[in-house]
């Protein structure tokens, strides 16, 4: 297949590619300028149909990712981009687009307790971040329904090289475990889906239940192998009402 990676030179594409390489052809694009990527802005409507044309899958990472921003800031980023995406996904007849929704879109359950959190269960933002996820979601749903565009929506955890610090343990997700579960997002037979992307991580708070059934996703880092090194950011606040919420203290 020819996939497009947007947002490809950001931190998560730049753990992503190397992992899609190989298996897949790719067209890396981003407005921040690096080494094999086309260049441009995606509100532009001519760059983004040119970059998408030819395109099998997209893998749309591009957006803000930081779950503390008001919705004045996410509007566009996370919300008109993507139905921007999606309208050229159509246009150019592309056949799936993998999206990357955040855990942020269900840790409202977290905060209540209520876990590990289920993908089948109604979502739940903590934040006008997770909500701007959910909206993509559901935006992405109308157009599986309306064009049967396949629309593969992944509930990142906290992607990084290795867990940042105690409160990312059970949210995880490894740089091979992200390999994994984009590929698997791009091989599966699934009209419409959302899943849970975390690592086999030891007391995890998600349940990904339907990512391994539908997807056929199998992770196999668990970030209790880090759970002695990394700083204990918990500790400073041992009563777990005096935390912050999970918008605003972890994952971004
Ligand atoms: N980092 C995580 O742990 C994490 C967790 C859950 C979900 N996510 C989601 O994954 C995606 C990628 O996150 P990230 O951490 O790599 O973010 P990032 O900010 O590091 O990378 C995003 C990239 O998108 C690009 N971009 C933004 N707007 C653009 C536009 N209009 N045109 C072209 N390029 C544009 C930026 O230049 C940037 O390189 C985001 O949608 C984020 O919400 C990330």
């Amino acid at each position: 297949m020819i996939v497009l990676v947007t947002g490809a030179a950001g931190g998560v594409g730049r753990l992503l590619v190397p992992e899609l390489r190989g298996e897949h052809e790719l067209v890396l694009t981003d407005r921040a300028h690096a080494p094999g990527v086309v260049p441009g802005d995606l509100a532009d409507p001519d760059f983004l149909r040119g970059v998408v044309a030819g395109a099998d899958a997209i893998v749309h990472l591009a957006g803000d990712p930081n779950p503390s921003r008001g919705w004045d800031r996410l509007r566009v980023p996370n919300a008109d981009m993507v139905a921007h995406v999606l309208d050229a996904a159509v246009a150019a007849g592309v056949g799936r687009v993998v999206l990357a929704s955040s855990v942020h879109a269900s840790a409202g359950y977290v905060d209540a307790g209520r876990t590990p959190v289920r993908e089948d269960w109604p979502a739940w933002p903590c934040c006008p971040y997770g909500a701007a996820k959910v909206f993509a979601e559901s935006l992405g749903r109308a157009y599986a329904y309306q064009w049967g565009l396949s629309v593969v929506c992944l509930r990142l955890g906290g992607v990084r090289e290795r867990p940042a610090a105690r409160s990312w343990l059970p949210g995880w997700l490894s740089p091979g475990d992200l390999g994994r579960l984009v590929r698997a997002a791009l091989r599966a037979n699934v009209d419409y889906g959302v899943y849970h992307g975390i690592s086999a991580n030891t007391g995890a708070l998600w349940d990904r239940s339907l990512a391994g059934a539908e997807l056929s996703y199998r992770p196999v880092d668990d970030s209790a192998r880090y759970a002695g090194e990394v700083a204990d950011d918990l500790a400073a606040k041992p009563d777990p009402a005096a935390r912050p919420r999970w918008g605003f203290a972890h994952l971004s």
